[in-house]
This record gives C-alpha cells, sequence and structure tokens, in this order.
C-alpha cells in the first residue's frame, strides 16, 4: 500500500495547531502537493497562468483591461446553494427554521466520506486571511484549505491574505478553519475539466467549534469562505456571544456640502443596488454633497466606548453583479473595474474585453457568452439567451474605487448614525419612512420581504420574508438574532435611527415609479438630515415620513407630487394582507419569538385603520 504523502510545513509557520490541522486535512484529502500562499501578485500571477494554460482562464487584452480575466463556470455552478447549506449544532433548534440542520457529527460522517481522497491530482492550497484590517481589534483571522487556485486569487482580492496574516497569527492566535474542496479528484492521467464542481454539495457550518466545511462547488459565496460563510453565519453566532452584529449590510459616507460627515450602513437583499447605493454619485443639482465607499457587502458592528456604534468592512473587495452594472447606473464601479479583475460568467467581447447587459445601450454585435458559445443581438431576439449570466460577478479591488472613504481600513471602524433597510416589492412599502424608535425599526427590519433574485439558485421574482437582508446568512435562530438586536439596541446609548426604503416600487402599467440611483441621494439627504435634527416629516401609521416638500428635488422634474404621493402611500389593504404574512413568518419562530415583536404587530394592526 502507498504511503501518504507527507507534506512538511514551510520553516517560518509557527502555528503548531495550524500545521497539524493542515496535516491533518492532507491525510484526509490526499492532495498530490500543498502550496502555503503568501498573498503576493507573483504567487497571483502564477496561479492565473496556470489557469490559462489549463484553459479555464481567459486574459482580457491589456489595452482594455489591464491584469484582468475571465472564468467561464460550469452552468450548473452559478450561484449560492441555499437549500445545501447547513448550520450544525447539536440542538436543531439552536439554528432555527431560517436555516438547514443536521446534528455535527452526523454531518461531520458524511462529510469526512465526502472529503476522503476528494483532492486527489490536485494541489492543495493554504489560505491565511484577515476579515479586517490586519490587527485591528474588530478583524477576525481565517485559514482556507481550497483545492481551486481560482478561489485562491479570488481571495487574495476579497481578503487580506497571505504571509502578513501569518506572522500575525505568531504561534497559538486564533483563526476560523475553512475548509473547501470543488469535489472533483483527478485520477492519475485524467484530464482536468475547465469547471470542476462536482453534483452533490454542502456548504456546512459549525457555530459550535467556529470551523466551515465546503464541497462541491466553486462559485462566489460556497466557496470564498471568507465571505457569506465566516464574515455571516459564523460571524453571526461569534457577534451573538461577545455582543455585537455581523450583518449584511453595506456602509457608506455622507458628508454635506459644509463638511459634516455621517455614515449610514444599510442592508438590502442580495442584487438589490447594495453596491450601486454604496458607490452612489449625488446630483451635482444638490449642491456639493458627497458620498465615500467604506463597504457594499458586509458590516462588523461593535458598540464603542463613546456610547455609538462603529462599523467596519471585513472585506477587501468587492464581489458585485455584473449585469445592470454601467457608467450611467454605477460610474465608480466602472471605474474601480479599469484593471486588476476577476470578471466570472460574463460575456467576452471580440477585441478581448467583457459586457454584460446593461453595461452598454448598443450590444456588442458578436460575442462569446457566459457559456462560450457565439452571441449576437439577433440570437439573444430569437433564443432569448444572455450574453452573461443575471449573476456573473467582477470581483475587484475596494482600494481601486475612486470614492472608497480615506477611513475605510481605520482600526476602529466608522460612527454609524443611522441604519437602512430595503427590499425589492414592487407594492404595499412606501418610498421612505423612519421607525418610531429602535423596537419599531427591529420590527421593520425583522419583517422585511423582498422579491426574489438571481444571486441564489431557485424561483426568481417571488415575496420572501428576508429579515435584515439575512435570511441566508444568519447563522442561528432568527428569534434570537431579533432578541440580539433588541438588546443592542438598548445597550448603547447613541443608538442609530432606523429607516425603511423601497427603491422598486411600481405603478400599474409595471413601470418603477421612483427613478433611484443618484435621485437615491435624495433620501438619504433627508435620512441624515433626520439624525441631525435637520429634516421635517409627518407622522403615519408606519412611522415618520417625508411629505414632498421634505425632499430636496434641486435640479429633478421627474417626480411630480402627484407620484410622490403614490410613491408614499400606505395602501391600508395591502397593509392588513402585509401584516397577515408577518403573522405567518412569526409563527414559523414562534418558540423563540420576542415578546416585543408580536405586541408591535398588535399595536400595528390597531393603527391601520383608514
Ligand atoms: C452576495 C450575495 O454575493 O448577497 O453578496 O449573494
Ligand atoms: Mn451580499
Amino acid at each position: 500500500m502507498n504511503q501518504p504523502k507527507q507534506f512538511p510545513a514551510p520553516a517560518h509557520v509557527k502555528h503548531a495547531r495550524l500545521i497539524a490541522w493542515v496535516a491533518e486535512v492532507a491525510a484526509l484529502t490526499q492532495p498530490d502537493a500543498i502550496v502555503w500562499c503568501d498573498g503576493s501578485q507573483e504567487e497571483s500571477d502564477r496561479l492565473c497562468e496556470l489557469m490559462i494554460a489549463g484553459g479555464s482562464m481567459t486574459r482580457l487584452n491589456p489595452a482594455k483591461r489591464k491584469n484582468s480575466y475571465l472564468v467561464l463556470s460550469d452552468p450548473s455552478d452559478v450561484a449560492r446553494v441555499e437549500d445545501r447549506t447547513f448550520v450544525c449544532t447539536p440542538d436543531a433548534d439552536d439554528a432555527g427554521p431560517n436555516n438547514n440542520w443536521e446534528h455535527p457529527d452526523k454531518m461531520k460522517e458524511t462529510l469526512r466520506g465526502l472529503f476522503t481522497g476528494c483532492m486527489r491530482g490536485r494541489t492543495m492550497y493554504v489560505v491565511p486571511f484577515s476579515m479586517g484590517p490586519i490587527g485591528s481589534p474588530i478583524a477576525h483571522i481565517g485559514v482556507e484549505l481550497s483545492d481551486s487556485p481560482y478561489v485562491v486569487v479570488n481571495m487574495r482580492i476579497m481578503t487580506r491574505m497571505g504571509r502578513a496574516v501569518l506572522d500575525q497569527l505568531g504561534a497559538d492566535g486564533t483563526f476560523v478553519p475553512c475548509l473547501h474542496s470543488v469535489g472533483h479528484p483527478l485520477e492519475p492521467g485524467q484530464k482536468d475539466v475547465k469547471w470542476p464542481c462536482n453534483k452533490t454539495k454542502y456548504i456546512c457550518h459549525f457555530p459550535e467549534t467556529r470551523e466551515i466545511w465546503s464541497f462541491g462547488s466553486g462559485y462566489g459565496g460556497n466557496a470564498l469562505l471568507g465571505k457569506k460563510c465566516f464574515a455571516l453565519r459564523i460571524a453571526s453566532t461569534m457577534a451573538r456571544d461577545e455582543g455585537w452584529l455581523a450583518e449584511h449590510m453595506l456602509i457608506l459616507g455622507v458628508e454635506s456640502p459644509q463638511g459634516e460627515k455621517s455614515y449610514v450602513a444599510a442592508a438590502f437583499p442580495s442584487a438589490c443596488g447594495k453596491t450601486n447605493f454604496a458607490m452612489l454619485i449625488p446630483p451635482q443639482s444638490l449642491g456639493g454633497w458627497k458620498v465615500t465607499t467604506v463597504g457594499d457587502d458586509i458590516a462588523w458592528i461593535k458598540p464603542g466606548k463613546d456610547g455609538r456604534l462603529y462599523a467596519i468592512n471585513p472585506e477587501a473587495g468587492f464581489f458585485g453583479v455584473a449585469p445592470g452594472t454601467s457608467e450611467k447606473t454605477n460610474f465608480n464601479a466602472m471605474a474601480t473595474l479599469k484593471e486588476n479583475v476577476i470578471f466570472t460568467n460574463v460575456a467576452l467581447t471580440d477585441d478581448g474585453d467583457v459586457w454584460w447587459e446593461g453595461m452598454s445601450k448598443e450590444p456588442p454585435a458578436h460575442c462569446i457568452d457566459w457559456q462560450g458559445q457565439d452571441w449576437t443581438p439577433a440570437i439573444a431576439k430569437e433564443t432569448g439567451r444572455k450574453a452573461a449570466h443575471p449573476n456573473s460577478r467582477f470581483t475587484a479591488p475596494a482600494a481601486q474605487c475612486p470614492s472608497i472613504d480615506k477611513d475605510w481600513e481605520s482600526q476602529a471602524g466608522v460612527p454609524i448614525s443611522a441604519f437602512i433597510f430595503g427590499g425589492r416589492r414592487s407594492t404595499t412599502v412606501p418610498l421612505v419612512f423612519e421607525a418610531f424608535n429602535w423596537n419599531y425599526g427591529v420590527y421593520m427590519a425583522a419583517t422585511l420581504g423582498s422579491e426574489t433574485t438571481a444571486a441564489a439558485v431557485g424561483a426568481q421574482g417571488v415575496v420572501r420574508r428576508d429579515p435584515f437582508a439575512m435570511l441566508p446568512f444568519c447563522g442561528y435562530h432568527m428569534g434570537d438574532y431579533f432578541n440580539h438586536w433588541l438588546r443592542i439596541g438598548h445597550q448603547v446609548e447613541h443608538a442609530p435611527r432606523i429607516f425603511t426604503v423601497n427603491w422598486f416600487r411600481q405603478d400599474a402599467e409595471g413601470n418603477f415609479m421612483w427613478p433611484g440611483f443618484s435621485d437615491n441621494m435624495r433620501v438619504l439627504k433627508w435620512i441624515v438630515g433626520r439624525c441631525g435634527g435637520k429634516a421635517d416629516a409627518r407622522q403615519t401609521a408606519l412611522g415618520w415620513m417625508p411629505r414632498f416638500e421634505d425632499l430636496d428635488w434641486s435640479g429633478s422634474d421627474d417626480v411630480s407630487r402627484e407620484q410622490f404621493d403614490q410613491l408614499t402611500t400606505i395602501d391600508t389593504d395591502a397593509w392588513r394582507e402585509e401584516l397577515k404574512l408577518h403573522g405567518e413568518w412569526f409563527e414559523k419562530l414562534k418558540s423563540r419569538l420576542p415578546r416585543s415583536l408580536t405586541l408591535k404587530k398588535e399595536l400595528f394592526e390597531l393603527t391601520l385603520v383608514d
């Protein structure tokens, strides 16, 4: 019988527990080689060359986009697989009805079976990474073991990755072990496929031991384990235990023409325009307002000594949805995408650049679509085929973003004045309103609904409850999570105000009623105005709402007073229906639902009289 291969760790690695874990995983998965990643440009270049040579990656024309690449995934592996995502706690009730559950022992047994020999014929990469600026008191370290070079080059952009993290870890620092395999071993002489993956997929979280095991997918949040798996699912349980918040939120700075700066954090479900909102360019007609970007997807938020909440962006890059992104909808994103970008599942143009639906008004006359086939506007018209997959993505360094905030890497984080929650709702939810108080705000966020998008596998356009935009990302029982939010708000002296927005309301003909994009600044200005005691509002059954004259319409005649009335109308019948759905949702969480939220619902029912 062959002896298992031995892989001594490099001399500079001093962390005995890490060395032992890597050896243990190597014995299980049986890779051909192990590479300890240093995070250097040379290393990334080498891995890209390897993927280009293997046919799984294409270098874009450097005259068009320097140091940038395109990768096309297998058509079966294009989004997060929520139905294959598990939270494994000893007691099923701790995972809650919002998670798929399995007992840790049973799941480990299944996973050990799947991981046995799963890296044969491949290299296992050891990827040390920091979520948050290295050394920040809000940051945490993870180590991902993966047999995917695509994961390594993406993790290098999305996190602080490599040698500096190992140095920070020292001999006994704490890290979250993140094990990943595409689940496609190669027998001797077997040719690799362009996008190895496995029909069987398991994305598993073990909150008690703070571990992640992911098998079978190479795509996005299934495979870049620092993002949804660590920074949200595992971090949310750490946050619950340690008194902080790990949220699916962008963070942006707003500066008035007088130089007053505030920061807000906003939660929207996947593919609802978080990246666009985080990089918003205010209309010039508003006279010198500025928006700066701290993060576009995740916020880690901790109480500061001054009684305020402070947030960091634990990520170092943007993994944004490409379709719909253009100079018009998101100028700053397009500027960020000029170099050092990895594109996944967009189309390749004949001059070696990329294209996706919505990038330009005129589509290219010909391109190669995300499935590697010829695509022309005529083919699209005939077959309905998209050039780019609706969940195609760009991975780009945050530092390249023209609107990046000067304090985006601040070790202490930035102070948050407001939380904003928004869903994609064609009816019912008005443009904007402010909660009467913290508990009302938590109620609104806890009952947030949104029409589903392509970011996850499954039916699209169906309204589902997506509390705090965290339904797929909360690593424990949602009822406990609501309680945690209620507690945090009462613990801090200066709790942020809470707002609900809806950019997606439609008229009877199905047209969007709100122009969105840069006009969202008008709403944002009102929001920071409310926080600073400078904006008026009227009281409604839902909360404080702007009257037409409370928003700054300078330079805009897109929205008439009548349209604004429609946008902000509270349709009592629709809200009665909505409250029934809240009731159904609460019923599912019954065993751990905070009493104050059921009381709030009863109050709403009483106030909704026409
Ligand atoms: C994401 C998501 O990738 O929310 O950010 O799906
Ligand atoms: Mn997201």
